[in-house]
């Protein structure tokens, strides 16, 4: 008997063992991944526009984040904080999407113009209840437009707006007649009119913009769009307000019922780790359950994007109308002690790989995206720059779009890739984000993420119809998952050089377990 139980146990034991090895070496094993970059089938051009921003006024991301007035003891140049400004400037933003988000339908532009002492202050009844002083208003967005070198993208009020005060805004900002709202603006101190690249018709009209049904907001935006006045070869791009995470309908009843005026419509998702909202996550010190369940959440935007595009190619086969994801990013539960209507995160690694994640899926989707907007740009939501009084921390998420810089403008290649999944519990995701383009300079970029937080992935990539005598490269990476930049360590996670083989015409890179390189092909 005793010997059969000394059996039982040495067989049971031989197994545990064999399968903790067999566990250990898969997963020291690193993922083998072959890409092909199609250079001899150029797709569409990767608008710029892909990389734009959101700033609403919520929490720190204007005020602190971006203005803290001239009387400030933060290094500032008429207001705006020199750090702040001159990191944004570096990551060459392409367009700011203001003032909201919900807030856009509870602005009315002349509360913010005019000298500053005598704007009414207002409620921010969405966000936090705090007072909102007007101190930053149109001539104030518009200066940090300029300053930052950004094309602007201004959300109109109609939730509680008007027609005619939409209509007066377009004439404040861009006329160049001796109009009573253009000398106003002149005697505001602005002489020559702005260009307003794009303008949008409400924000998530089917929630905080109003309630409102698409087929009553379709009716809606004919009529604001009708009294967009400006003048000639100035009229910004217009943008409707569209629908949200898997929803279709509202570019279906868009594309059915606006004939005329229709630049893009819009559409947001934010990524929740657990999806669900009332419980979202936390920003860190989560495990890897939380990390994939982030990933895959992300992802989905591929889906969503493809679902309306095809309705968008049956109903302007021309591909007149652009979709614009103007808000997307991570969202995750309040910081403890925080103001929970501030929208206050961190930002890790893990939000790198979001950020690199959703680029490579614009970039495939480049026919039709025309603009992405991420939520938000300072101390909001998935945030580039996080302020702690006169310090900042650039975020994992800006070293991204920093790292990605050379894709804007870039001519999109498509890739074959044959990535093994990566699988944690039961959820699975590809191990490995590919995604390339020819920059301006003709170079070859690829970017690469791999997902997997414990494997090594070697990534084969061979050019069809092209060549490359070098290969170089940045790597994002960190020990852990929820390695973020604070102002006492700002340099936490930062990019680093990535040394990438030539073997032949194939260029190999090895790139660590959680990690986003960008490749430069020659
Ligand atoms: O980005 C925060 C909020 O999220 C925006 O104000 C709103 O449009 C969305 O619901």
């Amino acid at each position: 008997m005793l010997r059969r139980r000394i059996q039982w146990l040495t067989i049971l034991l031989t197994c545990a063992l064999g399968w903790m090895t067999s566990t250990a070496s898969a997963q020291d094993k690193p993922v083998d991944v072959s890409v092909t970059v199609r250079a001899d089938e150029p797709g569409p051009t990767i608008n710029p526009n892909i990389y734009g921003q959101f700033a609403e006024h919520l929490g720190a991301g204007i005020y602190e984040g971006v203005w803290v007035g001239e009387d400030s003891d933060i290094p500032n140049t008429n207001g705006y904080r020199n750090d702040v400004i001159a990191a944004l400037r570096d990551l060459k933003v392409p367009v700011v999407r203001w003032p909201g988000g919900c807030f856009a339908d509870e602005y009315h532009w002349r509360d913010g113009i005019g000298p500053r002492e005598k704007r009414p202050v207002k409620v921010n009844t969405h966000w936090g209840g705090v007072p909102e002083t007007n101190a930053f208003g149109t001539h104030e967005f518009m200066t940090f437009a300029e300053m930052i070198g950004a094309k602007v993208y201004i959300s109109g009020n109609v939730g509680s707006g008007t027609v005619q005060e939409m209509a007066d805004w377009l004439e404040y900002l861009t006329s160049d007649t001796v109009s009573t709202l253009a000398n106003e603006r002149r005697k505001n101190g602005r002489e020559k009119p702005w260009d307003v690249h794009f303008f949008g018709i409400g924000n998530e009209t089917w929630g905080c913009g109003g309630n409102m049904r698409p087929e009553y907001y379709a009716d809606l935006f004919r009529q604001y769009a009708t009294y967009i006045k400006t003048p000639p070869g100035k009229r910004p791009k217009i943008i409707a307000s569209g629908g949200h995470d898997d929803g279709t309908r509202w570019v279906e009843v868009l594309t059915t019922q606006v004939e005329r005026d229709l630049d893009g419509i819009s559409h947001h998702y934010y990524t929740i780790p657990s999806g669900v909202w009332e419980k979202k996550g936390n920003s860190t010190g989560f495990g890897e359950d939380e990390w994939i369940s982030t990933l895959k959440n992300t992802m989905r935007i591929d889906e969503f994007i493809k679902n309306n595009v095809a309705i968008l190619d049956k109903n302007d086969p021309e591909g007149k109308i652009g979709f614009y994801v103007d808000e997307w990013g991570t969202w995750y539960d309040p910081e403890p002690g925080r103001e929970p209507g501030f929208l206050y995160q961190q930002n890790t690694l893990r939000d790198a790989l979001v950020a690199a994640i959703n680029l490579n899926i614009f970039h495939h989707h480049a026919r039709r995206v025309h603009m992405t907007n991420i939520a938000q740009m300072v101390n909001v939501l998935q945030a580039m720059i996080l302020t702690d009084g006169p310090r900042m921390a650039l975020t994992p998420t800006y070293h991204v779009f920093h790292m990605y810089r050379p894709f804007q403008g870039a001519t999109f290649l498509p890739t074959d890739d044959s990535t093994p999944r990566y699988t944690h519990g039961d959820v699975s995701v590809p191990a490995v984000s590919v995604s390339a383009a020819r920059d301006s300079e003709g170079k070859i970029q690829l970017a690469l993420a791999n997902l997997d937080p414990n494997r090594e992935a070697v990534v084969r990539t061979n050019l069809r119809g092209a060549q490359a005598k070098s290969a170089s490269g940045r790597l994002l990476t960190a020990k852990q998952m929820d390695a973020r930049n604070t102002v006492d360590e700002p340099e936490n996670v930062k990019p680093t050089t990535l040394s990438a083989k030539r073997d032949g015409n194939a260029v190999v890179v090895k790139l660590p377990p959680k990690s986003v390189a960008v490749v430069q092909l020659q």
